[in-house]
This record gives structure tokens, sequence and C-alpha cells, in this order.
């Protein structure tokens, strides 16, 4: 089996190839600080042996947030119970991320202005959000970047950059929402301008031996939006830039959406095919059969399982009751739970 194979990345090796994805657990308050409720959250991942626990979005602004009761990393007061998180994840033997994350015009929060690419709202329903001058851009970039000088801080093993699901760089990516006619708009490269900027910053502070993701929407499933063939251009112009691949989609707008079991591996594969990076696959892959052929068959060095984590915090060590060979290791005191010790 691969699932249960280690994977190493800069100098970062996780002990097995499962991911938990980001999850806004919506669980903080206005402070954006950690609660119990993140603490167990996340330990319990750990615990049941995910080889790498992907901290939820957390927003680099007040104005960022999805929602007002997201985490936060804009301030130096959120640092210490982010460090708690790591220490409990550490605790439980897995790899800690943490996804780096502003909301653009799909903050729901009540603070500050709405920011986006364009006067472009999300539906009709939403906002119009206000187009970011040059000031308002270096603005976010500066502040991935302080969020990164505080996750390192924090002890954080990885950061993600979120890039997808329609929030602020999707949405500068994706001619769906970004009509500028600025260095920031237009072509493909423009459009990638933030993204890149956003990299290079968070590089500036991040050390050499700890890996940057990017999570990317392949597809907007929209005429006009990005598609997987713009998806691989973007990637091939961030790939220095980035070490692994996070590969989701939708979100900028809304959009029909035909999910199915593994319903975007297809776009993982075509990422690390073409590119020749590597990548995690993720969305509705839910079985230990379903996880083993995506990595087998190559579509990707990674899998994600977002909400099978959520209903089982156990499922890599459970696993182990079907396949007792598999190399994932259970909490010494559960033993005899799992007919061992
Ligand atoms: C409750 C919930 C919260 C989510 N929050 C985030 C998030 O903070 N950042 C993100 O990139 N994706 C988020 N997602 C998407 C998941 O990371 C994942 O891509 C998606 O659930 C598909 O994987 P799954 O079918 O294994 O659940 C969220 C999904 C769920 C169910």
């Amino acid at each position: 089996m691969m699932i249960d194979q280690p994977f190493t990345v800069r100098s970062l090796t996780l002990r097995n190839r499962i991911v938990m994805p980001p999850m806004c657990m919506f669980s903080s308050d206005a402070t954006g600080e950690v609660r119990d409720f993140h603490r167990l959250h996340y330990g319990a991942r750990a615990m049941g042996g995910t080889g790498l626990v992907i901290e939820e979005a957390t927003a680099v602004t007040p104005e960022g947030r999805i929602s007002d009761r997201d985490l936060g990393i804009w301030d130096d007061a959120q640092i210490p119970g982010l460090a708690e998180l790591v220490r409990l994840i550490h605790g439980g033997g897995a790899a800690a991320g943490i996804q780096l994350a502003h909301a653009g015009r799909k903050s729901g929060s009540a603070t500050g202005p709405l920011l986006g690419p364009s006067a472009v709202a999300f539906d009709e329903k939403s906002r119009i959000p206000i187009e970011m001058d040059p000031t308002d851009i270096d603005r976010v970039t500066a502040a991935f970047r302080d969020g990164a000088i505080r996750a390192l801080a924090a002890g954080f093993d990885l950061v993600e950059v979120h890039a997808a699901h329609g929030y602020l760089l999707h949405e500068f990516l994706s001619l769906v929402s970004n009509h500028r006619t600025d260095g920031y708009g237009g072509s493909t490269e423009h459009r990638a301008r933030l993204l890149l900027e956003v990299l290079d910053a968070i590089r500036s502070v991040w050390p050499e031996d700890k890996p940057i993701q990017v999570r990317l929407s392949a597809s907007d499933y929209l005429e006009g939006g990005l598609d997987i063939e713009e998806t691989i251009r973007i990637v091939r112009l961030i790939r220095d830039k980035a070490d692994l691949f996070h590969i989701s989609s939708g979100g900028v707008a809304p959009a029909p959406i035909r999910a199915y079991p593994g319903y975007q591996t297809g776009f993982a594969a075509a990422v690390r095919t073409a590119c020749g990076v590597p990548t995690i696959a993720v969305g509705l892959i839910t079985s230990l059969e379903q996880a083993e052929e995506t990595l087998s068959a190559g579509r990707a060095d990674l899998v994600a399982l977002g909400r099978e984590l959520l209903r089982d915090p156990y499922w890599p060590v459970r696993q182990k009751l079907r396949y007792p060979d598999l190399a994932i290791p259970v909490p010494e005191s559960y033993g005899r739970g799992f007919h061992i010790g």
C-alpha cells in the first residue's frame, strides 16, 4: 500500500499520505482566538492517525474573515492559542499545517470594507465589493507575509495559501470575478500576479526547510472561468514558489457542480502530470480502497479526506481493523481496541 508510506517535502516528513484538509469550524469569536473546541477537534484528528492536519482557513486580516467566528492570524495575541494547537497536533504524531486566507468579496464579516479585484458581486444577493487599489493590494500581500511570520512563531510545519473556493486570491485568478485592466487583470500572468507576490512575500519570511502549499480551484465550471488548461498555466507560473498543490474546484460564483466519488482527482492528476509537481487530491474520497487507488495510479502524492474525518476522527487507525498490516500507528493505550497489546 502507498497510503501508509511516509512522504517528504523539503525537510518535513509526514508519517503517511492522509491529510485533513482545512475546514472552517466557525467556533471562535470576535477575537479570532483558539477555543477548547479547536483543541479537542484538531488533537483528536492527530491522535486518529492523520499524517498532516491542516488547520482551517485562518484570516490574515479582520475583514478577510468568512464569518466573525473564524480563527485569525492578524494579531500577535492569536499566536499562543495557535501554538497550543501545534503542540497538540504534534503530540498526536501528525504534522501541523495552517491555511492562510482572505475571503475577499465572499467575506461575511461585519468588520471593514468588502474587498475584491473588481466591483462585481458574488451573486445578486451579495454585497458589491470595493475594487482594490494598489495600496489595498500591498496591504493584503503584507498581511499574508505577517500571517506567515505568526504561523512560524506558532511552530507550524507548513503553510497553505488559500487561492481556491472563490476567496480573494481565486477572485484575482478568475476572469469571472477579475475585470481589471491594470497589471493585476487581463492575461493569465497578470491575474496570477497577486498570488505570485503573496508567495514571494511568504517565502521571504518562511524558512527554506519548511514547505509552502497552494490550494487552487482547477475549474470554475462556468463559461469564461478557470478550467484545467488555465490552471495548468497558473501552476507553471508558480511551481518554483510552492512545494505542494492542493487541487480543489469551484466557488468563485454559483455554478452547477456534479460531485461524485473522487470528482476532483482527475484535476490533481492533470496538474501532477503536466507540471511535474506533487499534488493532493481531495473531494468525496471516503474509502481506503479509493484513496489507495488515487495514490497508486499516480493521480496524487497525498489524499485529503474532509467530511469523512469530521464523521470519524479515527478513520486512519480504524483502517487497521480491516488491514492489520497497515503501518498506521494506533496510540498504545488504544491497543486493546484494535486487538493489539
Ligand atoms: C465544514 C467544512 C468547512 C470547510 N472549510 C474550508 C476551509 O476553511 N478552507 C478550504 O479550503 N476548504 C474548506 N472546506 C472544503 C474542504 O477542505 C474539502 O475540500 C471539501 O469538503 C471536499 O472534501 P470532502 O469531500 O472529503 O469533504 C470545507 C468543507 C467543509 C465540509
